[in-house]
């Protein structure tokens, strides 16, 4: 049994994870799945970014301890990876102690080694990439929040694996891929590689792993996040350690290249560990020309597609859609035209005739035997040859290629169909009429099973449909005379015009000019406060003088709605409070916020929160 070892990167758990991490995940689950079927022993690793600024950030955010965090976020990756059909082995989460102690060990092994030094280091520093970043970089706009910081370090002799490094990459063509990347790595190792800040002083960010021989220190979220891929291997287990490293593909997006193709490989040099077999980076989903990503809010989710379309069309879409190593760009349009033209159109229709005409003329019955004229001849030498194209194009990651190859197959076989036309052959030929039906059944089976690590839910049904649920890749395993199952139409065709008079109804009440970015959102603070008193302002018929509680913390807020709430009746109450409005003097009395309130016309409704649910201090977002 041959093994294979494939990860995707571990996502961070700043935000809830967007249809590029389902990407990933489902690129990974499709070649993984691929190479089950060849009874490969699978390793297929995934999970979860835990420490480091990124998610402290998003804790403090929150207002709650990392750890808690994180925990709250796991599910939504494991929600969506359950939804998706994600047959991942490991879930890996960085702040487990499996993984806390292999990070601890191999840090000890190349300080011991004498790579790990003490340093001061002054620099410019990104907050938001959490690293220290070259004055050109800082010129080049890329990075936003630049500070000048100056501390005491300690650093990782990445330079002295250099040569090393260059070597390895031109001895082993595999090792990044595909080849645009590779050189664009050996580009960067043109200039000499600086060392590498591996630790955070514990005084500027708490929320990592303690180095082993500096408590006053954590690891760089980099040198902890890579070692996940030999934590999971096994590291502390000899036998399963040496079954599984090194991986056959790490996958990943081309924004964590460098990280992957220059810090992980000295990193493992250093510990005198095995490379990687190959290092596999896609490109970006775009949103329009932008890239996807939660700082810019243009993200899709790929939990409402998968409700609106189900999630074999979505897993579909993507796995087709983008050329692998290229950008791609996402949209309803073309997601629906992919649709409609490969799935309804030509698989689709290709099951229903094919059913159809067995039902009406057939008894149900598959007939007795394949088509042995010319046509059909040509149709089962090509099936056969698919077979084998489509494992070559999985073995060099070249799914969408797969993919097109068995739909090219698929409209022959459409193509086949008319021209034998068998609802006339039933007419003169009933035996023949049956043959076809055979041949086409048979690459319906074959077809399906290609198809079925990209659609495994309905390529299932089609199996079933032909009995053929057990039956293998190889051509010629349907068996004759059994009665086909019944099913609902597989893929509906999707109504482009439907879809577009909806987008025209979200378009119209979004207006150029008064559109903000999602930053400029971000900049209102919004908390939940509950009101703890609320009196008339004297001489003043519309106001009421109004004490929130938010945290513990109290504050006054003027606000104009004495005319619609009398104070008794909105004692209690749990409302929405803009915290950070500049304070203003109401009446002559302060006033250090705003309540969010509905209105139309003379109606007016404070927003109020169920109190049983809420506390004080949530933040809306
Ligand atoms: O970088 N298009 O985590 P992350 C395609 N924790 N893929 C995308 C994408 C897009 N628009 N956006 C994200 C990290 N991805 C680190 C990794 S590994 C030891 C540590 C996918 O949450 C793609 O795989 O920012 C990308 O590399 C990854 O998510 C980044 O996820
Ligand atoms: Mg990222």
């Amino acid at each position: 049994m041959k093994k294979f070892y494939l990860t995707t990167p571990i996502y961070y758990v700043n935000d809830k994870p967007h249809i590029g991490h389902a990407y990933t995940t489902i690129l990974a689950d499709v070649v993984t799945r691929f190479h089950r079927k060849t009874n490969d022993d699978v390793l297929f690793l995934t999970g979860l970014d835990e420490h480091g600024q990124k998610v402290q950030q998003a804790a403090d955010k929150r207002g709650v301890d990392p750890k808690v965090h994180c925990d709250d976020m796991a599910p939504r990756f494991l929600d969506l990876w359950e939804k998706l059909n994600i047959q991942y082995d490991d879930f890996i989460r960085t702040t487990e102690s499996r993984h806390i102690l292999v990070v601890q060990d191999l840090l000890q092994k190349v300080f011991d080694k004498g790579d790990i030094y003490e340093d001061e280091y002054e620099g410019l520093y990104s907050v938001s990439e959490e690293r220290f970043i070259t004055e050109k970089e800082a010129d080049s706009g890329e990075f936003k929040d630049i500070k000048k910081l100056k501390e005491k370090n300690y650093f990782f002799k990445m330079s002295k694996y250099q040569e090393a490094l260059i070597d390895h990459i031109n001895q082993n063509s595999n090792f990044i891929q595909p080849e645009h990347r590779k050189n664009e790595v050996l580009g960067f190792l043109k200039k000499p590689l600086d060392d590498l800040c591996i630790s955070r002083p514990k005084a500027r960010l708490s929320w990592g792993i303690e180095l082993p021989f500096d408590s006053n220190y954590v690891t760089y979220v980099w040198f902890d996040a890579l070692i996940n891929y030999v934590t999971a291997a096994g590291y502390s287990n000899e036998e399963k350690f040496n079954k599984y490293w090194p991986a056959d593909y790490h996958l990943i997006g081309k924004d964590i290249l460098t990280t992957h193709a220059v810090y992980w490989p000295t990193m493992l040099m250093s510990a005198g560990l095995p490379l990687p077999n190959g290092i596999f980076a896609h490109g970006w989903w775009l949103s329009g020309e932008s890239k996807m990503s939660k700082s810019v809010g243009n993200v899709v989710d790929p939990l409402g597609l998968i409700k609106e379309y189900g999630v074999d069309p979505v897993r579909y879409y993507l796995m087709r859609e983008m050329v692998l190593g290229n950008d791609a760009s996402f949209t309803m349009e073309s997601f629906i035209k992919r649709y409609n033209s490969d799935l309804a159109n030509d698989f689709g229709n290709l099951l229903s005739r094919v059913t159809n005409l067995l039902t009406k003329f057939f008894d149900g019955k598959i007939p007795k035997c394949e088509d042995n004229s010319k046509e059909g001849l040509s149709i089962k030498n090509n099936g056969i040859e698919l077979i084998k194209n489509v494992s070559t194009k999985i073995e060099k990651m070249k799914v969408n290629e797969a993919i097109e190859i068995i739909l090219q197959f698929i409209r022959s076989v459409n193509k086949y169909l008319e021209i034998m036309a068998p609802w006339k052959l039933v007419k003169s030929d009933l035996d023949l009429a049956g043959k076809v039906l055979f041949t086409s059944a048979e690459a319906l089976r074959v077809s399906s099973l290609l198809l079925s690590p990209i659609m495994p839910n309905r390529t299932l049904i089609i199996l079933k449909t032909f009995c053929a649920e057990q039956s293998s890749l190889k051509w010629g395993e349907l068996t004759p005379n059994k009665t086909i199952k019944n099913h609902d139409v597989l893929f509906p065709r999707i109504d482009i015009k439907k879809i577009k008079n909806e987008n025209v109804l979200q378009k119209k009440n979004i207006q150029p000019d008064n559109v903000i970015t999602y930053d400029q959102f971000k900049n209102i603070e919004l908390k939940t406060a509950k009101i703890v008193s609320a009196e008339k302002v004297e001489g003043a018929d519309k106001l009421l003088k109004i004490q929130v509680e938010i945290n513990n913390e109290k504050r006054q807020i003027i606000s104009g709605i004495a005319e619609h709430y009398s104070s008794e009746e909105l004692i209690n109450k749990i409302i929405i409070v803009v915290t950070n409005l500049k304070p203003a003097k109401i009446f002559g009395i302060e006033s250090y916020g705003m309540l969010l309130a509905a209105k139309k016309g003379k109606d007016l409704t404070l927003i109020t929160l169920d109190s049983e649910k809420v506390n004080t201090g949530m933040t809306i977002y």
